[in-house]
């Protein structure tokens, strides 16, 4: 494993510890609302900073952007970590457990090692670029599927919302065999890369909702883009990540 993915791993799992460790008490949590439906409690904000502690242990001179705290360290790094401690935070204070921790490291804009660990299924998804992305240290690869009918996809959208993507959504939904909407983006973005789904689509994300699951799905045979098949996603938050036969599919439902 590559030194720096090793740190990142480190760094995951020790923040899956203190995700697993409190939802044994889910009813002690402090939560507050940053927004309209937008939760975080303390425990997003305890697995950040150890998240970041240990990350800035090995790269002091290193950029980070939390979901939780923003920006720390150099703003002149080349080499920034994007981190999101609990990816699914709704469904963690349900005690639904459907959520995960995203890191990803990106030099010069490009995503260079990705983790996303599901602390209560022990899963852990990693990868690095150009070597392949891997599910508890076992190979993985994107589904063969290439019939959209026959495929499962997941989806995120707001709900109420008239935007025209969102009625192709709507479309595309009654297309394929069926859309599954269970809250952790990355852990789709996860699924997409082992083949448990055959595509994604998903709008107005974040950068640390999208960057590690991005390079997972690549380095496991997939395809990702933005609504027009350009590589805007990171900066318009709308993405397709799909097995390559689907996400042509997936593509051509959305422009046409
Ligand atoms: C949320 C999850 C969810 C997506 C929301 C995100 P959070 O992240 O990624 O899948 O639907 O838009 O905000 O707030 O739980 O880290
Ligand atoms: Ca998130
Ligand atoms: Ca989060």
């Amino acid at each position: 494993m590559h030194p720096m993915l090793t740190i990142a791993v480190k760094a995951a799992r020790k923040a899956g510890v203190i995700i697993n460790r409190s939802c044994l008490e889910l009813e002690k949590i402090k939560v507050s609302c940053k927004g309209p439906k937008n939760y975080v409690t303390e425990i997003d904000q305890l697995a950040e900073k150890a998240i970041v502690e240990i990350l800035k242990e090995s790269y002091p001179s290193h950029s980070f952007l939390g979901e939780e705290f923003g920006n720390y360290g150099s703003s002149k790094s080349d080499f920034l970590w994007i981190i999101d401690p609990i990816d699914g935070t709704t469904n963690f204070i349900h005690g639904f457990p459907n959520y995960a921790v995203s890191i990803a490291l990106s030099f010069k804009d490009k995503i260079i090692q990705a983790v996303i660990y599901d602390p209560s299924r022990d899963e852990l998804f990693t990868a690095s670029r150009g070597s392949g992305a891997f599910l508890n240290n076992r190979r993985i690869r994107v589904s063969k599927q290439n019939i959209l009918q026959y495929s499962l996809l997941g989806m995120h959208c707001s709900t109420f919302s008239k935007n025209d993507v969102e009625n192709k959504f709507n479309i595309l939904a009654d297309e394929c065999t069926a859309v599954r909407r269970m809250g952790s983006t990355v852990i789709d973005l996860a699924y997409v890369a082992c083949g448990r789904l055959d595509g994604f689509c998903g709008i107005n994300l974040k950068p640390w909702d999208l960057a590690a699951g991005s390079l997972i799905v690549t380095e496991a045979g997939g395809l990702v883009s933005d609504y027009f098949g350009e590589q805007e996603w990171m900066n318009s938050g709308n993405i397709i990540a799909a097995t390559p036969k689907i996400f042509s599919k997936i593509l051509n439902k959305l422009n046409n």
